[in-house]
């Protein structure tokens, strides 16, 4: 279902009164306030139980936003918008003063990000202020990719707005701007080879960097409530599968579990990562004990899903 009119001016007439509200983009669901007024983005940490530590990327609908909340007069950032925007990157960026301290946890700079999701664009257009917007799941939980998961983990939010299914299904890449290039903080399905296309890649060494790692390479993260192990790193397939789900690649060696769900049949990465977090919220609402996942090629949008699917096994390596 796609949200109507009036239930968009609803959204958009809560965020300008300070409400936090939940809205579909084509990454996956976010959980947004007027991200220049601090109490209200103080309560999307609230509610989400998500640690201070842990900045916000603002989410705008004009290319413009940028002169008020940035401080950056960098180029490759016109370049990057015109090719990408709107779209799943976030771009690093020196922050303004109008920015709070809250939405950045205290950093010197802010994640913007235009979304392409209509809904989304329509949503800040009509609140007539950029949107700051975590995920709209519990801190370190599953991400959100239907108005449903938002309701299992966040009914106290005031208001979700239904875009149906996200599109792209897992976060938008991260990047970050330096002197000589740009560096990959969180994988998204645009991938590096997609940017170097405009700016070359270039890692700062260690010891040139400014910026925190982004806390979004936490190791734990996206966690299941069900445990879930990567087949063939650390285990091999069950003998009993009766009470196990299965998270396939392609749909082989599926026998015997307890629930099956298959990414891709066609193996087509970019479509993995659309069904990657709904395929999970599946499996942990069924009767499985645990989950089992198979690997998929780390190329691509590969990289991006194997690094989800790492940091949702992580806590129980
Ligand atoms: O696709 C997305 O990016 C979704 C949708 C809702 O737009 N949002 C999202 O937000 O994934 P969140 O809060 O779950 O992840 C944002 C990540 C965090 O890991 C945060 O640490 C990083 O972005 N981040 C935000 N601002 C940053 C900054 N100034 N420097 C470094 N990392 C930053
Ligand atoms: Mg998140």
């Amino acid at each position: 279902m796609t949200s109507t009119n009036k239930e968009i001016e609803i959204a958009a007439q809560l965020i300008r009164d300070g409400k936090v509200v939940a809205f579909p983009t084509e990454t996956v669901y976010g959980l947004g306030a007027n991200a220049l007024n601090a109490m209200a983005v103080a309560r999307i940490y609230e509610l989400k139980e998500r640690p201070s530590f842990d900045p916000l990327i603002v989410h705008i609908a004009d290319i413009e936003a940028i002169r008020q909340l940035t401080t950056t007069s960098d180029e490759r950032v016109q370049l990057l918008a015109d090719r990408f925007w709107p779209g799943p990157l976030t771009i690093i960026l020196p922050k303004s003063e109008i920015v709070p301290d809250i939405v950045t946890s205290g950093l010197g700079t802010v994640g913007i990000r235009m979304p392409a999701n209509p809904v989304a664009r329509e949503l800040i257009r009509r609140a007539g202020c950029p949107i700051a917007a975590p995920s709209a799941n519990k801190f370190g939980q599953l991400s959100p990719t239907l108005a449903r998961h938002v309701a299992k983990q966040l009914p106290d939010a005031d208001f979700i707005l239904d875009g149906g299914p996200a599109d792209v299904g897992i976060e938008s890449t991260i990047i970050a701007l330096n002197k000589k290039g740009f560096e990959i903080l969180r994988h998204g399905v645009i991938t590096r080879e997609d940017i170097e296309t405009l700016v070359p890649y270039y890692a700062l060494p260690e010891e040139e960097k400014t910026n925190i790692v982004s806390p979004g390479m936490l190791k734990s993260h996206y966690s299941p409530g069900k445990p879930l192990y990567i087949l063939g790193t650390s285990v091999p397939p069950p003998a009993d599968r009766s009470r196990v789900g299965l998270l396939s690649f392609k749909g082989h060696d599926t026998a015997g579990y307890a629930h099956v769900e298959i990414l891709s049949e066609k193996g087509d990465l970019k479509a993995c990562a659309v069904n990657l977090f709904a395929a999970i919220h599946r499996l942990e609402d069924s009767e499985v004990e645990y989950i089992v996942a198979q690997p998929v090629p780390e190329e691509g949008v590969g990289l991006a899903v194997m690094d989800k699917l790492r940091k949702a096994a992580y806590r129980y390596l």
